[in-house]
């Protein structure tokens, strides 16, 4: 079966994670501190720490904002439900928002459309890593909470995905453009606020074994002793992550060249296709990152149903949140309710070869026949 998503390791990740085992610190220290430099470096942030995943990030961001407790949050309802979660677990609640049947992403009409007198903050998502148009939600004046975990490559008007809002994420998944296996990463140009998540990622202590030890070597008694600043989770990301990301930064720029050639081979082949809905490409002030390549279809089902059949895996990773009970939301939104009808997600990744390729164009071809 061919997969839909996927990254691709090497030797060069064997190599990095046995030099990690070899060393035995397997956990939190300086390969961590090591990938959080490169990262920031490679991506042009000014700030950047690691945590464990893309969804703890999102909490972390959320958290970070110190916004009054039940602030409306305004979320896109199409969607990874840590979004909708993160939110929810900070004290807030979640109110969705539609996104543009084009890009897939949130828009300025979407946004106003969900604001109310209680709306304290705004979410946005990079959906597969075409940039959000940011300028005319930012114009709204709310904090923005950057959900980048799309957009490790991202740019808009040469800024960062991730960088733009007051507070951004990324996720590092076992699936994701840059992979650590799991893990995520959180952005912000404000350095209180980044200082701030260090000390929260590690229960609101701040101070690992690695940094205590050091504090030890410095002369300084009783280095084990520690004042707790808030209560929070553990986030804590592991050397071995942190040495399977450095090698993939190191190949993240031909990572992303073979996205691009797997996309523009869907673009060339699907564009005259009458029933195949194409994605937007990339605007001249932008970079798309290439996560995943989504058509809309009429025969949806059928053809997700074909195409398992002829041993090619495709899905609909979103199902709209605000469909989902467990939010109790009575939104009306219905751009998210067409693409949970019509729109799939077909194999896009580094681990495809240009002759699978061919054989998904073909197959997608016949089926329309
Ligand atoms: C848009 C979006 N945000 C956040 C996440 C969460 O990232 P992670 O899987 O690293 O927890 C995902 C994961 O797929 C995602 O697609």
């Amino acid at each position: 079966m061919i997969s839909v998503f996927g990254s691709k390791v090497g030797a060069e990740e064997i190599a990095n994670v046995t030099a990690v085992l070899e060393s035995q610190w397997m956990g939190f220290g300086k390969k961590v501190n090591e990938f959080e430099e490169r990262f920031a470096e490679r991506l042009g942030l000014d700030h950047f720490a690691m945590v464990d995943s893309g969804s703890n990030a999102l909490y972390m961001a959320v958290s970070l904002l110190n916004l009054p407790k039940n602030s409306e949050i305004i979320v896109p309802a199409f969607t990874w439900v840590s979004c909708a979660q993160a939110v929810l677990l900070a004290g807030h609640t979640p109110v969705f928002c539609d996104v543009e049947l084009d890009t897939l992403n949130v828009s300025r009409r979407t946004v106003e459309n969900a604001l109310t007198d209680r709306t304290r903050a705004i979410m946005i998502v990079h959906f597969a890593g075409k940039p959000v148009d940011m300028n005319p939600i930012m114009e709204l004046g709310f904090p923005i909470i950057e959900d980048a975990a799309h957009a490790v490559d991202s740019y808009y008007y040469d800024q960062p995905c991730g960088g733009i809002g007051d507070v951004g994420i990324y996720s590092f998944d076992a699936v994701k453009n840059l992979t650590t296996g799991e893990g995520g990463g959180i952005t912000t140009r404000d350095p209180v606020l980044i200082e701030r998540a260090k000390i929260l990622r590690y229960c609101g202590i701040g101070k690992s074994g690695f940094e205590a030890a050091s504090a030890s070597a410095n002369g300084k008694n009783r280095w084990w002793e520690y004042n707790i600043q808030e209560p929070f989770i553990k986030m804590l990301p592991t050397n071995i992550a942190a040495s399977i990301g450095l090698a993939q930064l190191e190949k993240l720029d031909s990572l992303q060249a073979f996205r691009k050639q797997i996309w523009d081979i869907y673009q060339s082949e699907f564009r005259d296709v009458s029933w195949i809905g194409c994605p937007p490409d990339a605007e001249e002030h932008e970079k798309h990152s290439y996560f995943t390549y989504v058509i809309r279809v009429p025969n949806r089902d059928k053809l997700a149903k074909y195409l398992f059949d002829a041993d090619i895996y495709t899905t609909l990773r979103y199902h709209p949140l605000h469909l989902n009970p467990l939010y109790g939301s009575k939104a009306n939104l219905p751009n998210c309710e067409l693409l949970n009808e019509d729109s799939l997600s077909i194999p896009l990744h580094p681990n495809l070869t240009l002759d699978q390729v061919s054989m998904i164009v073909d197959k997608i071809k016949q089926f329309g026949k």
